[in-house]
């Protein structure tokens, strides 16, 4: 898979894991995130990343904050984007299933290593059940257009 990463000054340490942990799995990443722990502007991430998914340029995102919530909250601002951010993983395969999220977010001041990359591991396996979901999540977009 190709996947989008985000990520602000509060996770830049677990972004660095992640992203070398996502390429052992054999996976290619494409980093819009910060390297380094400078103070910056999550939101800013969180709608970069969210508009290259919703452009197609990757085949999902994961986005990192100190808690996962802020840069969620961003990209959901994006139209198309479904960001959910979980801190277990049975969320992280459920919204795959259910929600078919197309951005993973959690926080970096929340879990720890090995649970964010069982996290990652849980949501990249899990597979969109479709079907009444479907159905739900389209009605999610029709408030999003308004109608
Ligand atoms: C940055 O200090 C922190 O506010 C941010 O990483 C995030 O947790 C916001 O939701």
């Amino acid at each position: 898979m190709r996947i989008i990463i985000g990520n602000d000054h509060a996770a830049t340490d677990m972004k660095m894991e992640i992203l070398a942990y996502l390429k052992e799995l054999g996976h290619e990443v494409v980093n819009f995130g910060v390297d380094t722990t400078q103070s910056c502007d999550y939101p800013k991430i969180g709608e970069k990343v969210g508009r290259a998914v919703v452009a197609g340029e990757g085949d999902c995102g994961i986005l990192i904050c100190g808690t996962g919530v802020g840069i969620s909250i961003a990209a959901n601002k994006v139209k198309g984007v479904r960001a959910a951010v979980c801190s277990d993983t049975a969320t992280a395969r459920l919204v795959k299933q259910h929600n078919n999220a197309n951005i993973l977010a959690f926080g970096a001041r929340i879990v720890g290593l090995e649970l964010a990359k069982d996290i990652v591991k849980a949501y990249l396996n899990a597979e969109f059940e479709g079907g009444r979901h479907q159905l739900r999540i389209d009605m999610i977009h029709d408030i999003e257009a308004g109608s």
